[in-house]
């Protein structure tokens, strides 16, 4: 049928004027309420997680430890887990549906590959293209059976005796450092591993607070992990997700006469890598009431600024790895020429996030350069809309970094799968609705 829009399309808000105002609290950490759930489940006692986070991804990894036997209820965005211990998880009577959750199936994967029962994985089309032999091999060195189809989902994992190892990531990814870490806890001796580059760091952190020997050696990358921790319940206070207050942190940045304040935003120094380009691209930001009750959390204060280019290499993506997006949207206002590489990881995103992103901003005109690694931008070169048509790819982050960029264009635009958004900020267009001033 010619002409029907897809359901989900949406209309986006055009070029502001008079900027964005106001103060706006953005929700709980993905990556925390994940593991807040996970973590309190192989714990004894109550884990009681405050501000998680209700968006579909952590909606997945709720539903499948309710489906492993844990008592799981949520009163509001307040979720109680009544922890089974490490070895108290129940077999499935179904196969546990990951749906989008590249987080959730991959920390899952560790940790089920040495309990006593059989699970298969399944997940949605995005999650079933992305690859899952960087988990399931080196969980294989430790005694795991894990079977992949095409190094993809489905995954069936049956339970093993785990062994300790002294493993070096291939990959810098938190998720796989997780999974190992979530195996190295029922193994049968100390396991070493050691990450190309520092990645972000909640499983170590978050396992301490619960009462795991996790330690870290000074270089950052060393991580020893004792097996058969008494894990203990927790209450904690998950601080506001620093990826999705990026979206705002550059809307107001790149807005003119805007000036925003986002409150309680977790500043965890292995997810500021979004903060830290901005500053150097010349973004005002200021950060004021800052906390520390296990993640550092601070108000971030942030106003329109005339932004300066940059070359970002390997060595800074991981801590920017889910806002790099928005780094090239920075970089399309910039007043000289951006280059970002060493960001591969980004085509095994929930889309290939070098494609889309390449697609899109060539929609608007935007003078971008695809590299197999990266981008390059000019910022030089005013925009024009080449078409209105503008696509999330059925990826949340490209959803959202699409309507951050509309805010600069004069003509309509539309942005076809825009409910993709439900995956990390349900209420998304309604917290930026609320700060702009019409
Ligand atoms: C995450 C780690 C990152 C990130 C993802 C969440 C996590 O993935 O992109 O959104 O919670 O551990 P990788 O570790 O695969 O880079």
């Amino acid at each position: 049928m010619e002409n029907v829009k897809p359901k989900s399309s949406r209309q986006l808000h055009g070029r502001l004027k008079l900027g964005l105002h106001g103060k706006l609290a953005v929700p709980g950490d993905k990556s925390i309420s994940h593991r807040g759930i996970m973590f309190g489940a192989i714990s004894e006692g109550t884990t009681v997680l405050h501000h998680f986070l209700l968006a579909a991804d952590c909606l997945s990894t709720l539903k499948a430890f309710q489906n492993l036997g844990v008592p799981i209820t949520r009163d509001g965005q307040t979720v109680t887990v009544q922890g089974v211990g490490l070895h108290g998880l129940k077999k499935p009577n179904q196969a546990l549906d990951m749906g989008n959750s590249g987080t959730t199936t991959r920390l899952i994967m560790g940790l089920l590959a040495g309990q006593s029962f059989q699970t298969k994985l399944i997940g949605d089309a995005s999650l079933s293209k992305r690859p899952m032999k960087r988990v399931s091999e080196p969980l294989a060195e430790m005694g795991a059976n894990i079977e992949v189809t095409d190094g993809h989902l489905p995954a069936t994992i049956t339970g093993s005796k785990l062994h300790a190892v002294d493993y070096h990531l291939k990959v810098a990814s938190a998720q796989v450092k997780s999974a190992l870490i979530l195996a190295a806890l029922q193994a049968d001796g100390d396991s070493v591993l050691v990450e190309k580059q520092p990645t972000r760091n909640h499983t170590e952190k978050m396992l301490r607070a619960f009462g795991a020997d996790i330690r870290t050696d000074p270089d950052d990358v060393t991580i020893t992990v004792r097996p058969e921790p008494h894990l203990q319940g927790i209450d904690l206070n998950v601080p506001g997700d620093m990826s999705s207050a990026a979206f705002f942190m550059t809307a107001a940045s790149m807005v003119p006469n805007s000036r925003i304040k986002l409150l309680n935003v977790g500043m965890n120094d292995t997810r500021t890598g979004l903060y830290e380009i901005l500053k150097r691209m010349g973004g005002k930001v200021t950060v004021s009431n800052e906390q520390n009750a296990g993640e550092p959390t601070a108000d971030l204060t942030i106003e329109s600024a005339d932004l300066k280019p940059i070359t970002i290499g390997a060595d800074e993506i991981p801590a920017v790895i889910d806002e790099l997006p928005l780094v090239a949207l920075l970089a399309a206002k910039a007043n000289g020429v951006s280059r970002i590489t060493g960001a591969g990881e980004l085509r095994v995103k929930e889309t290939d996030r070098i494609a889309a992103i390449v697609e899109e901003f060539q929609k608007l005109g935007i003078a971008i350069e695809e590299l197999e690694d990266g981008f390059v931008i000019d910022g030089r070169k005013p925009w024009h809309v080449v078409d209105p048509h503008l696509d999330s790819h059925g990826d949340h982050r490209i959803g959202m970094v699409m309507a951050v960029a509309a805010l600069l264009v004069d003509q309509p635009l539309t942005l076809a799968a825009a409910d993709s958004i439900n995956i990390s900020y349900p209420e998304f267009f309604d917290d930026l609705d609320a700060l702009i001033q019409r």
